[in-house]
């Protein structure tokens, strides 16, 4: 993990409406998450970046100014690596907050038709886009539960909604994102209830 500085981001002038706050952006080294980070860092959050691009997410987030930004090396498909992100988490801040689960892939996304798609690159796209989200709210559940709040958040896609635009793995992986975040919100209402 290595701590970033040298920013020209700057949170003095901002509204800061996540002071205090602790939160994961996984896939943060570029696009959607880097651009999260940045905003978080602006309104007070303390963040973690999670991705597997190093060199990439530490060039791109050095002109943060702020010791409130941090990486690490994870990958979003293997639960060790996502067990250490967390547990990072907690031992560098003693809490954790927001998990963004953002990294994603496309996969085979110029094909027209199923006789085209491969069979490996479905898998890809389901263990990255839906495994890894789902690992990503497991190891967040475990340390929201008990201090009954956090938020989990996942990067959807409007092809979740409108059918036909993009390839199966992708269009599946999205929508079935979608589920995996009903069905959360009853599971931990429950969780959330059922503690003294
Ligand atoms: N860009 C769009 O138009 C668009 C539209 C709808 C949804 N999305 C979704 O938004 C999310 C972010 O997309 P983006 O456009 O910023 O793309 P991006 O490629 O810029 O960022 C994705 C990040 O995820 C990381 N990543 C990929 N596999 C990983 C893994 N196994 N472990 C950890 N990190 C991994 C990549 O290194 C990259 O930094 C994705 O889930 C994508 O599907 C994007």
């Amino acid at each position: 993990m290595a701590e970033m500085s040298n920013s020209t981001v700057t949170a003095a002038s901002a509204g800061k409406r996540l002071e205090g706050k602790v939160a994961i952006i996984t896939g943060g080294a570029s696009g959607i998450g880097a651009c999260t980070a940045k905003l978080f860092i602006i309104h007070g959050a303390k963040v973690i970046i999670a991705d597997v691009q190093d060199d990439l997410d530490l060039s791109l987030c050095k002109d943060i100014v702020s010791e409130n930004i941090s990486y690490v090396h994870c990958d979003f498909v293997k639960e060790s690596d996502v067990k250490n992100l967390v547990d990072t988490a907690i031992s560098k801040y003693g809490r954790l907050d927001i998990m963004y689960s953002n990294a994603g892939i496309a996969g085979q996304f110029h094909i027209s038709t199923i006789l085209e798609a491969e069979s490996e690159d479905f898998k890809r796209v389901l263990d990255v886009n839906l495994y890894g989200g789902f690992l990503c709210a497991k190891h967040a559940a475990r340390v929201m539960i008990p201090k009954r709040k956090g938020v989990i958040l996942f990067t959807s896609s409007d092809m979740s909604v409108i059918v036909g635009l993009g390839p199966h793995a992708y269009v599946t992986s999205k929508v079935a994102l979608v589920g995996l975040a009903k069905n959360l919100s009853v599971d931990l209402g429950k969780c959330w209830k059922s503690l003294p």
